[in-house]
């Protein structure tokens, strides 16, 4: 691990950067999208060109890891030059994607030294997931896993836990494990503008690991400073799960994550109150490595000081954000 000169003061180093390449998507999630979603115009859209440059300035500074995430990424209609372009830097470059045109980019994917990807999925059931997405694209999405492990991916699926929605199918998507290498993350369900968050339908860690190990005979496997997850695996299957706790148990103290959204401004939190234009500074050729460190500095010790500990409390529409399709996840 390179030693990061984006340093905070809580003495975390930023290596991460996860970049949305557009807010529009070929989904409408019911958890993310809200009804009246705007999309940006796309004059406001870093152009490929910027993106690059842009991500030039955070790898010197030590970023080794890029994410390009959405919206969609890849509705993004250069996302293969995006793809090609940052495939030259000397960074581990992934994505996260719900997985409905990766058979269109598995090739550019790989030109591009991408060897991993996150693929959302909340569901098994083709009829649940057009309730959930708005999209009949189950089978697409469910082929496209199985194309990215032929291709020789590693793939993680990202699936939300909601009470009332998927809380029944816990155990199938970790039969899922059984036969295939995946790596499930159960995303325990967060609140942002328009989501329709309630603290009643977040299912929680706790009660995920309950419900598995009643099942399975379940291990611990060893989490790392950065991770966002806690992971684990049932003996004898060939891939694991993992809860991503960010509700009931943040892991903020390891974080080393920066995002810029699509329009070109920097967050130092996916809950973070401000942001920090880069893209104008950048256009009108002024110096925004100052700007890019000011935000680093201005990051707040957890959840952007926004989420409460006793979650269930809390009222998603007094959240200072953006949706999450405006952040990029
Ligand atoms: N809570 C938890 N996860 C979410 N995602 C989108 N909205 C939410 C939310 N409100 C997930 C997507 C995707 C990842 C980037 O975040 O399903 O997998
Ligand atoms: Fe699109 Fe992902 Fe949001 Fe669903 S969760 S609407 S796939 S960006």
């Amino acid at each position: 691990m390179t030693s990061s000169m984006l340093t905070d003061t809580f003495n975390r180093n930023h290596h991460y950067l996860r970049i949305s390449l557009t807010d529009v998507c070929n989904f409408r999630c019911l958890y993310c999208m809200p009804e009246d979603a705007q999309f940006m115009p796309s004059a406001r859209l870093m152009s490929a060109d910027e993106i690059e440059q842009i991500a030039r300035i955070f790898v010197a500074q030590g970023v080794d890891k890029i994410r390009l995430t959405g919206g969609e990424p890849l509705v993004r209609k250069d996302a293969a030059d995006i793809m090609r372009r940052l495939g030259k830097l000397p960074v581990e470059l992934t994505m996260t994607t719900n997985g409905m045109l990766l058979h269109q980019y598995v090739e550019v994917m790989q030109e591009a030294g991408m060897t991993s990807v996150n693929i959302s999925l909340d569901t098994l059931q083709s009829q649940k997931f057009l309730q959930i997405t708005k999209r009949d694209a189950f089978y697409q999405v469910r082929q496209n896993i199985d194309l990215m492990l032929e291709k020789g991916f590693r793939v993680k699926v990202n699936c939300v836990a909601l009470r009332g929605w998927n809380d029944d199918e816990v155990i199938d998507f970790v039969c899922l494990t059984k036969e295939l290498p995946l790596h499930i993350r159960f995303i325990e369900f967060m609140p942002f503008k328009g989501n329709q968050w309630a603290g009643a339908s977040v299912y929680p860690y706790e009660e995920l690991i309950q419900q598995i190990s009643a099942q399975f005979d379940i291990v611990k496997l060893k989490d790392e400073l950065h991770d966002t997850t806690r992971k684990f695996k049932v003996i004898g299957h060939t891939g694991t799960f993992a809860v991503i706790t960010t509700m009931s148990q943040p892991f903020c103290s390891g974080c080393n994550r920066l995002r810029l959204t699509a329009d070109g401004k920097m967050k130092n939190c996916l809950f973070s109150e401000n942001e920090s234009d880069i893209l104008g500074p950048f256009r009108r050729g002024e110096d925004i490595l100052t700007i890019i460190q000011q935000n680093v500095l201005d990051k707040k010790k957890e959840t952007g000081g926004q989420l409460l500990r006793k979650y269930e409390d809390m009222d998603s529409e007094k959240i200072v954000n953006r949706s999450m399709v405006h952040i990029g996840g």
